[in-house]
């Protein structure tokens, strides 16, 4: 990439970012303000039958000292491969995107997370493995009725894909293959008009900034619930579009979070992730 380029994609990004309104947007009419119809809230499931989740989360054994919870978050990329509950799975999925009302009759979800003038653009996907009662495999999160959906088989993934279910979660996370060995990882997609049809042209900083507000929250639960997280930025969007049957226009996966069980015992291995900056003396 020539110096020039690299330039001007760098300018781009700081527009993008520092402005949440340019000379000439004084004009922009959302269609909100056009009064164009909303689309829905939630996509639509996309299977048949879905699956039951929890709510007993009294039943977890929760760290409920918020400072301590704060104070111990921190991403954590080496996991036991222990089972995962499906009640802690149902937490984590109930503290990301859950749903706790409706505003109006049906204008906006609130919901565990705040959002850009509830919009709520995401949806969130995973591919699973070793949670109990659940079969290996890609599912779709329905957050107005609390479950979740199986996509597709691990089989039947590995198949279509021709490789190993581990190599593929691996591969949708550009080859951080560490987070392949955890039970969860949360995949969000951006349904682009959900926000657009209020915010137009502001829709997609708005988006980036409340996705932000969804992974922070995974990684409060994870800590209050001694599981392990990392948000994923590297995420290979157009694998995950496929492997979610996304169009990758009207909605496309951009962010990732990988979940799974911890043990003391492993502290040193996940120093050793860092281990660099002392080698380098950084
Ligand atoms: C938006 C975002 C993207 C990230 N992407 C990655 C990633 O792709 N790979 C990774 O190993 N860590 C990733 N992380 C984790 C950061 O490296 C981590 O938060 C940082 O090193 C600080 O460590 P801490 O979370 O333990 O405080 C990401 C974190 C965020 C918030």
């Amino acid at each position: 990439m020539t110096d020039e380029a690299i330039k001007a994609r760098i300018e781009t990004g700081r527009q993008f970012m520092a402005r949440w309104s340019q000379p000439g947007d004084e004009t922009f009419e959302s269609d909100q303000q056009k009064k164009l119809p909303q689309p829905p809230l939630v996509k639509a499931p996309m299977r048949e039958t879905s699956i039951e989740l929890p709510k007993n989360f009294e039943d977890l054994k929760l760290n409920n000292d918020i400072l301590s919870v704060i104070n111990n978050r921190k991403s954590s990329r080496v996991y036991t491969q222990e089972q995962m509950s499906l009640l802690e799975l149902s937490y984590l999925l109930w503290t990301t995107q859950g749903v706790k009302d409706i505003r109006g009759r049906s204008y906006a979800t609130i919901r565990t997370v705040p959002c850009g003038g509830a919009r709520h653009e995401f949806e969130c996907y995973m591919l699973i493995q070793n949670v109990e009662g659940l079969e290996d495999g890609s599912y779709h999160y329905l957050p107005m009725e609390h479950k979740i959906e199986m996509l597709n088989t691990k089989a039947e993934l590995e198949t279509t894909h021709g490789m190993t279910f581990r190599d593929l979660i691996s591969a949708t996370l550009n080859g951080q293959i560490w987070g392949a060995k955890g039970n969860i990882v949360f995949y969000y997609s951006m349904v682009a008009y959900r926000a657009e049809w209020r915010y137009g042209i502001r829709a997609h900083r708005t988006a980036l900034i409340d996705a932000g507000h969804v992974t922070e929250n995974l990684y409060i639960a994870c800590s209050s619930a001694n599981i392990g997280t990392c948000a994923i930025g590297a995420v290979n969007s157009a694998l995950c579009d496929q492997i979610f049957e996304l169009d990758g226009v009207e909605e496309f996966a951009f962010y990732a979070a990988t979940c799974g069980m911890i043990s003391e015992a492993n502290a040193q291995a996940e120093k050793d992730f860092y281990a660099f900056v002392k080698r380098d003396n950084l």
